[in-house]
C-alpha cells in the first residue's frame, strides 16, 4: 500500500521511517517533511499543508492510510475531512482531538469520568484568576486554554509568578487564546503513556520520558522535548495497570459514550507520586515528539498493519513486539531555541545510520544539496543499548560529532534512568 505522513518534525521522520519498512508498504510520502526525509531514499517529500490539498493528492495517487503526526491539523478536522471523502486516515477527529486543543474540555472530560487529575478553575477573566490565586497560594500552574506549542505552561513558585503568568498568558493575542486554566501544583515524577485505540479496544505503547525544560538538571523554560528514553522504570508494572485502569480505559470508554470515539493516539502525560499512584498532566490526541523517536526506535510490530487495522475499527488487542533494549533520544536544538531559534546554518557531521543509531530529523531543510537548520528543535539522535548509560554514550558520541552553529543539547538525558540502576 501508498502510506501518507503528515507533518515535518521528528515525530513524523520516525512515523515514516518505520512505516517504510513495513513489508506491506511500497511508498511513503510525507507532506511536508523535512531535510531527513528528503535524504531518505525511502520517502517522498510532498510540499503540500492544506487539507483539501492533502485530501486532492490521497484521492488521484489511491493512498491506503494517511497517518497524521501533529494535533494542529487534527484540532482542524483533517480526519473528519478525510473520512467524509471516503480515505482512510489514521488519528483522532476534531472532537476527540479535543482532548489536547481544550485544557477546559479535558478537565472537565475528566471530571465527568472520575480520570484522577490536578483540581483546577479556568478563567477568562484576569481579576478572577488573580483572586483565585490570592485565595490558594503558591506553587500553582497557569496554563493557556487552547494549544500553544507545548510553551503555554507556567508552573509558578510564588504567587507573584503567577500574577506575571496571568497578565501574560490573558494578554490580548496572546498564544492560546484567551481562556486560562489554574491548577494545583502535584509533585512528583512524570511519565509518558501513550496507547494505540480503535474507538474501542486499547493497546499500550511501551512506557516513555520526556525531558521537558531546555537545560540540564531540568531547569530553564519548558520546550518541545529535549530528549527522551523508553522504557520508563517509574512505570512499574503496578503503575502501568493503574493506568490503564484509572486513567486510559476511563478515557476510551468516556470518549465513546458521549459519542466522540478516539481513535488515535492517546498520550497520557501522567504525574506519579511517591507512593506510585498515577494522576494525569494532560491528554494528547497524537503521539509526543521526542518520546515517538524511542518508541518507534523499539516497536518490531508492523506499524502499517496496526495504523490500518486502528484506522478500520479493527485494532483488537495484539500483543506487541518491542526490542527490549532501551532507546534514547537527544535532541540537538537551534541556538536561541526555545524562545526565537535562528536558522539557515549548514549541518554537517551527520553519522551513517546504524542497527543502533538513527538521526531523526525535525527542523532541517536540503536546499540544492545542502542541508540546513530550519527551525527550533533541529535533530534527535535516538541509539539503542543494552542500557541507558550505554545508550545515552552511543547517541551522545554521535551528537558530539554532528556540528551546526549554535547547537544546544543536554548531556544527562535519561539520567533517572542510570541513577535507578
Ligand atoms: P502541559 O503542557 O500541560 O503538559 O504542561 C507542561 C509541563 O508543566 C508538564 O510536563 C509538567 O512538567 C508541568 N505541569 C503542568 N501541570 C502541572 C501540575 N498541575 N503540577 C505540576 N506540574 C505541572
Ligand atoms: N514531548 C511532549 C509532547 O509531545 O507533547
Amino acid at each position: 500500500m501508498k502510506v501518507l505522513v503528515v507533518g515535518g518534525g521528528g515525530r513524523e521522520h520516525a512515523l515514516a521511517w518505520r512505516l517504510a519498512q513495513s513489508a506491506r508498504v511500497q511508498a511513503v510520502y510525507v507532506a511536508p517533511g523535512n531535510g531527513g526525509t528528503a535524504l531518505d531514499p525511502a520517502l517522498r517529500n510532498l510540499p503540500l499543508t492544506g487539507i483539501e490539498a492533502l485530501a486532492d493528492f490521497a484521492a488521484a495517487e489511491k493512498i491506503a492510510l494517511t497517518v497524521v503526526g501533529p494535533e494542529a491539523p487534527l484540532a482542524a478536522g483533517i480526519v473528519d475531512r478525510f473520512r467524509a471523502r471516503g480515505l482512510r486516515i489514521f488519528g483522532p477527529t476534531r472532537a476527540a482531538a479535543r482532548l489536547e486543543s481544550s485544557k477546559a474540555f479535558a478537565k472537565e472530560f475528566m471530571q465527568r469520568h472520575g480520570i484522577p487529575t490536578a483540581l483546577y478553575a479556568s478563567f477568562d477573566d484576569a481579576a478572577a484568576a488573580h483572586a483565585h490565586v490570592e485565595r490558594h497560594g503558591a506553587p500553582i500552574v497557569v496554563k493557556a486554554d487552547g494549544l500553544a506549542a507545548g510553551k503555554g505552561v507556567v508552573v509558578a513558585a510564588t504567587p507573584a509568578e503567577a500574577h506575571a503568568a496571568i497578565d501574560e498568558l490573558l494578554a490580548p493575542g496572546a498564544p492560546g487564546g484567551a481562556r486560562i486554566v489554574v491548577e494545583e501544583f502535584m509533585a512528583g515524577e512524570e511519565a509518558s503513556f501513550i496507547v494505540l485505540s480503535d474507538g474501542r479496544d486499547v493497546v499500550p505503547l511501551a512506557s516513555s520520558q520526556d525531558h521537558k525544560r531546555i537545560f540540564e538538571g531540568d531547569r530553564g523554560p519548558n520546550t518541545g522535548g529535549m530528549g527522551a528514553y523508553s522504557p520508563a522504570p517509574v512505570v512499574t508494572p503496578n503503575v502501568h495497570a493503574r493506568v490503564m485502569q484509572e486513567i486510559i480505559r476511563p478515557a476510551i470508554d468516556g470518549m465513546a459514550r458521549e459519542g466522540t470515539p478516539f481513535t488515535g493516539f492517546l498520550y497520557a502525560g501522567l504525574m506519579i507520586d511517591a507512593q506510585g499512584r498515577p494522576r494525569t498532566v494532560e491528554f494528547n490526541c497524537r503521539l509526543g515528539d521526542p518520546e515517538a523517536q524511542v518508541l518507534l526506535m523499539r516497536l518490531k510490530s508492523d506499524l502499517a498493519e496496526l495504523l490500518a487495522g486502528a484506522a478500520d475499527g479493527a485494532l483488537g488487542e495484539p500483543e506487541l513486539q518491542w526490542d527490549r533494549r532501551i532507546a534514547l533520544g537527544v535532541v540537538m536544538a537551534a541556538a536561541g531555541y526555545p524562545a526565537a531559534a535562528r536558522s539557515g546554518d549548514p549541518i554537517t557531521g551527520l553519522p551513517a545510520a546504524a542497527e543502533d543509531l538513527q538521526v531523526f530529523h525535525a527542523g532541517s531543510a536540503l536546499h540544492d544539496g545542502v542541508l540546513h537548520t530550519s527551525g527550533g528543535r533541529v535533530l534527535c539522535v535516538t541509539a539503542l543499548g543494552d542500557s541507558a548509560r550505554i545508550a545515552q554514550g552511543r547517541a551522545l558520541a554521535a551528537v558530539r560529532g554532528i556540528r551546526f552553529e549554535g547547537a544546544q543539547w543536554r548531556n544527562d538525558i535519561g539520567q533517572r534512568a542510570i541513577g535507578r540502576h
